[in-house]
């Protein structure tokens, strides 16, 4: 499904004001997993209080041991200082990566701000090799702003 159509579901999902807010997160993370194929573990992280480490906060995929991440480990560590999206083609090839599962093979991960403060995170793994370009990017940009006006 193109990323055009599915922009008005998360809005949707996002506005159910019946429902928690991280059961919307969840919701979001399904619509994507489902929808875009070569999306496999969809998950949002947030900076674990006044801490320097990111908390999970819900996802669809694999179970993961990686609940909790310092500030500066793996990629989304990484994301956490640097605020600026991180799409790594291939993981093999990265030094500072944690491995949740060996059949990923690639990860995008774009920060979220809430007034120019990164508080958290969308991350992607994928098992298709170098399947993520400047429309995921712009794609996760826009779920993410979506999501700070609900936080
Ligand atoms: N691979 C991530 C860890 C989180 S998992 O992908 C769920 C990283 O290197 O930060």
């Amino acid at each position: 499904m193109p990323f055009e159509t599915l922009k008005p579901q998360v809005i949707s999902i996002l506005q159910k004001d019946a429902i928690s807010v991280t059961d919307r997160l969840h919701e979001v993370c399904q619509l994507l997993s489902d929808h875009i194929s070569y999306y496999d573990w969809v998950g949002f992280y947030f900076k674990n209080g006044d801490k320097n480490e990111l908390k999970l906060r819900t996802y669809v995929g694999e179970e993961t041991d990686h609940i909790i991440i310092p500030f500066g480990k793996g990629i989304c560590g990484q994301v956490a200082l640097s605020n600026e999206n991180f799409i790594v083609p291939d993981v093999q090839a990265q030094d500072n990566y944690i491995a949740c599962s060996i059949n990923v093979k690639a990860e995008i991960v774009v920060p979220l701000f809430i007034n120019g403060e990164n508080i958290g995170q969308i991350d992607i793994d994928s098992e298709t090799p170098d399947p993520f370009t400047e429309k995921d990017e712009q794609f996760l940009e826009f779920v993410n702003q979506e999501v700070a006006k609900i936080l």
